[in-house]
């Protein structure tokens, strides 16, 4: 069963609360929230607070991806907010194992997100302990980018490493492009999780956004 999670990056920053309460009755299984330092990415989003603000507005799981340097500031104030999963990018962490130890004492899953060029092997010594494994199919920072078709090969590879790992309870996270053209190809290769930002929040119908990326052929 996949799970469709909008990615807020593509709302109405003016009207978050609105936004969020419109994809959790149109159907959406979680939000997914891109956290951004303008260091490790060219942008910014929002942060903590704002993260902490919106959590008063919906039930919705809150799936936080932190693409910023020194993630590990941000785990103990994001476990206040109420976020549920942290994902950490491999390429800023060169203490991973601790970082997701980190997020685990807090009481969250944790995810490793993987830019376009990062080998899923660099996962190889962690992969019995994490929940996520995030395939990012654009390079990270912006929404409404182009999918990069080599992104299906390495939810595979992911696949299999967490199979050899004896890992069941991770998902695949797949990030980055998604439409309901690409979302078919995705699922096939073994994402479960499938994040959308302009795919949904483009649209003036949210609900039938979700629902066409949830229909497989
Ligand atoms: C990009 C973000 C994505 C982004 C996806 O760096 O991590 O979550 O919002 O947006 P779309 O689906 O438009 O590519
Ligand atoms: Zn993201």
């Amino acid at each position: 069963m996949i799970q469709i999670g909008p990615s807020l990056l593509s709302a109405d920053f003016s009207r978050l609360a609105d936004e969020l309460k419109d994809i959790e009755k149109g159907g959406a299984d979680f939000v997914h929230l891109d956290l951004m330092d303008g260091h490790f990415v060219p942008n910014l989003t929002f942060g903590v607070p704002v993260i902490a603000a919106l959590r008063n507005w919906t039930n919705l799981l809150f799936d936080t991806h932190l693409m910023v340097e020194h993630p590990e500031n941000y785990i103990e104030s994001l476990a206040a907010a109420g976020v549920q999963y942290v994902t950490v990018h491999q390429e800023v962490c060169p203490h991973l194992d601790r970082v997701l130890h980190q997020i685990k004492e807090n009481r969250m899953k944790c995810g490793v997100a993987l830019n376009p060029s990062t080998p899923v092997e660099t996962l190889a010594c962690v992969a019995s302990l994490v929940d996520m494994v995030l395939i990012m199919s654009v390079n990270p920072g912006f929404g409404g980018q182009k999918f990069i078709p080599y992104s299906v090969d390495k939810i595979k590879v992911a696949a299999e490493l967490l199979k050899t790992a004896g890992n069941t309870r991770a998902v695949i996270e797949v990030d980055g492009g998604i439409n309901a053209e690409i979302v078919h190809s995705v699922v096939e290769a073994g994402a479960t999780w499938v994040v959308a930002g302009s795919a949904v929040f483009g649209k003036a119908d949210r609900a039938a956004a979700i629902a066409s990326l949830r229909r497989q052929p």
